[in-house]
């Protein structure tokens, strides 16, 4: 089968499109036919990560070390991308009982990754499920990775109806789903990005925009009941004043010094709590995604797509920072 392979981490340049072995499912895995994978925050990473200093890597530096031996400390332990996917079960191993041949389907392979590919292979109970039936594949591709972030790191402040929302980076793969969540458990939304962003996050149903190049949320005067910052630009410090009084500072992204201000929020009695997160893969979530999308709740807008030859173009294109909306690659049309 044809793949986007790297063997080196690097620039985009470093990923080749070439032909590998097609997999074969073991007895409880799941062929599918990729039609297609989107360009995400992760392939950006994992394509480059051991030239990412640890000062640079979003997550504490006890996490940085793993990621790295997961990845490969010189080269690239895993050699193919593209962490979500939408496509059609091709075969089924004999042990099968949830999906069929044909299925359409949609998921997420987390960081072991492999969607950069004409074919892949899951096990039937993995983050798979049957794919919105009103979304095209490119769509349907670009759900799980931020759904599944947004959705299980939103629960644990427990979103209610009336609540104002700030999401810092409401223009991202996470950011772009929370904001679509938020406004389906009621709240009101304030969408924050730069300004090539502005129209998408309005379309995506933001209440308000702001432009973080021209203004400064925490110094506007407005209070919200969540501060939901995804890559852990702003701090609990300037952002006390912008909470309301049981407000809650959500972090996607934190280092050691945002894990010990959670730490400290919650033993001392203050009343705005410091969380930082770890999202959490259950398939039932998918199959909660997709009912929301085909509810109309949630949407995914396509900037642009590529073949998979061109995906070191897409992964250019979307590290120059022009994209508004997803970047997807078609592998089957
Ligand atoms: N906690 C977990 O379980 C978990 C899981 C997965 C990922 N993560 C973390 O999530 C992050 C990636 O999120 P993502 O995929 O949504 O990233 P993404 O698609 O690259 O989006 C980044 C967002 O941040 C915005 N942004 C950039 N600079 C900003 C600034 N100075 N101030 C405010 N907003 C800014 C961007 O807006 P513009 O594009 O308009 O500039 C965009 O909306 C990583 O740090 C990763 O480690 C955490």
């Amino acid at each position: 089968m044809k793949a986007v392979v790297y063997e080196q981490y690097g620039p985009p340049d470093v990923l080749h499109f070439k032909e590998v072995e097609k997999p074969t499912p073991k007895d409880n895995e799941v062929l599918i036919k990729v039609y297609a994978t989107p360009v995400n925050y992760g392939d950006i990473t994992a394509r480059n990560f051991a030239n990412i200093p640890p000062r640079k890597f979003n997550m504490p530096l006890l996490l940085w070390l793993p990621a790295l031996a997961f990845f490969g400390l010189r080269k690239p332990r895993i050699h193919i991308l593209g962490s979500e996917f939408a496509g059609k079960v091709e075969a089924i191993g004999r042990d099968v009982k949830l999906f069929k041949e044909g299925d359409p389907v949609f998921g997420y392979l987390g960081q072991n990754m492999g969607a950069n590919a004409e074919y892949l292979c899951m096990p039937e109970g993995g983050m798979v499920a049957l794919k919105p039936a009103n979304m095209t594949y490119e769509e349907a591709s670009a759900v799980p990775y931020g759904g599944i972030m947004a959705l299980t790191l939103l629960r644990k402040v427990n979103v209610q109806s009336g609540q104002r929302v700030l999401i810092n980076g409401a223009s991202g793969g996470i950011g772009s789903v929370a904001l679509q969540l938020a406004k389906y458990y009621g709240a009101q939304v304030t969408g924050v990005c730069s300004t090539p962003r502005l129209e998408y996050v309005r379309t995506l149903g933001a209440d308000k925009v702001i432009d973080y190049t021209e203004e400064d949320f925490t110094q506007n005067g407005e209070t919200y009941d969540l501060i939901f910052d995804i890559l852990g630009k702003s701090s609990f410090s300037r952002c006390k004043d912008s909470l309301t009084q049981n407000g809650r500072y959500l972090l996607a992204s934190f280092k050691l010094d945002k894990l010990l201000q959670m730490l400290r929020t919650s033993i001392v009695d203050s009343s705005k709590k410091v969380i930082c997160a770890m999202a959490s893969e259950k398939p039932e979530d998918l199959v909660f995604l997709r009912e929301l999308a085909e509810a109309g709740k949630i949407k995914t807008i396509i900037d642009r797509c590529y073949p998979l030859e061109q995906t070191a173009e897409a992964h250019r294109y979307v590290e120059e920072g022009l994209k508004k909306g997803h970047v997807v690659i078609t592998v089957h049309a």
